[in-house]
């Protein structure tokens, strides 16, 4: 039996707990409405420098900046655009992360050196609950080690970072099970530099704009790279035709279509998974059945290609860098 050196917290008394060890400066998993959090005092170089170690992050790589309220923005940002108001109200508390030009008062460990920083209000009520309790931003990326699958639940935080950080607060299963969409502010014109949850569709029906796509710009964002969000399998996405037609004996595959699970020979096998036609429940399962199907230390792992919309947007950029095709 693994003996586990992360203490799982829940409940009430969990929660305080949690609270008691980020105001001493440690680094805690947290829940959050996309995936889990890895969080430390945003303010606090020391507390910041634990999370680039617990995570083996290099130290150029900014993190997301969590904030109790909308009051706080300005004690972080500066130059804030009009149009942050009228998305913040329309998507705070959410998955949406805005790049907004850093207060120059604030340390810039938090942000890998750049001048820029990346904030959002979460809507998980755990994370919300912590953060009202501190009363201070909490910075946080995903709770793997570096380059790897975000966990969507308190187990797999476990799993990826037992003997490096004391404790994760145990909130469920991340509703979105993705990472927040990213809209960078400070360019000339506003552009997704991560797409997710929230789409470029209702992004552009609050702004009254039209925004850029991620490719379609220059700002480098560091996880913008390939080879990130990776399992340790070889993962690639393939269509229908050729998955039907495939021997898949020692693969892991994971379909969208329901025609498809039912014309796949060997669909029975626990190597294959039917998630789902909507791209929201898809999404919810996709790193949870990506992290199991790589447990299985399976040849290679297949998807179904989604359909290339709007709707599948986050998740065909996550299955890009997942398969290193970026
Ligand atoms: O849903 C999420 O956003 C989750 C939860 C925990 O909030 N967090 C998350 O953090 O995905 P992380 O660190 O895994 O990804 C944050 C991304 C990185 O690609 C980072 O480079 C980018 O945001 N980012 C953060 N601050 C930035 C900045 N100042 N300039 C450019 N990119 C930035
Ligand atoms: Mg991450």
């Amino acid at each position: 039996m693994t003996i586990h050196t992360i203490k799982k917290l829940r409940g009430s008394q969990g929660l305080s707990e949690a609270v008691a060890l980020l105001r001493a400066g440690e680094c805690v998993g947290l829940p959050t409405e996309t995936v889990y959090g890895l969080a430390a005092l945003a303010d606090s170089d020391h507390a910041v420098r634990r999370i680039f170690d617990a995570k083996g992050r290099p130290a150029d790589h900014p993190l997301i900046v969590h904030l109790p309220s909308v009051e706080h923005l300005a004690f972080w940002a500066s130059d804030i655009p009009a149009s942050v108001w009228v998305l913040a109200e329309t998507f705070w508390p959410g998955p949406l992360t805005l790049l907004l030009r850093k207060n120059r008062q604030r340390s810039d460990v938090v942000t890998g050196g750049r001048d820029t920083v990346a904030v959002r209000v979460p809507s998980h009520p755990l994370f919300l609950e912590v953060l009202t309790r501190l009363d201070q931003a909490l910075a946080a990326p995903s709770a793997n080690l570096y380059r790897q699958l975000s966990p969507t639940t308190a187990d797999q935080v476990v799993a990826g970072l037992d003997g490096r950080i004391p404790a994760v607060l145990d909130g469920g299963p991340s509703e979105f099970g993705l990472e927040s969409t990213i809209l960078d502010l400070v360019a000339d014109r506003p552009a997704i530099l991560r797409s997710g949850p929230v789409g470029r569709d209702v992004l552009e029906k609050a702004l009254g704009e039209t925004i850029l796509l991620p490719g379609s710009h220059d700002v480098a964002v560091p996880g913008n790279v390939a080879a990130h969000y990776q399992p340790k399998t070889p993962m690639r996405t393939v269509s229908k035709q050729d998955l039907i037609s495939m021997d898949i004996g020692e693969m892991g595959v994971i379909v969208w279509s329901r025609d498809t699970a039912a014309e796949l020979p060997g669909s029975a096998s626990p190597c294959v998974r039917d998630l789902s036609e909507d791209p929201v429940e898809f999404g919810r399962a996709l790193y949870q059945t990506l992290a199991e199907l790589d447990r299985m230390e399976l040849k290679q792992l297949l998807v179904e290609m989604p359909p290339q919309t709007e709707a599948w947007a986050a998740i065909n950029d996550r299955l890009r860098r997942a398969s290193g095709t970026f």
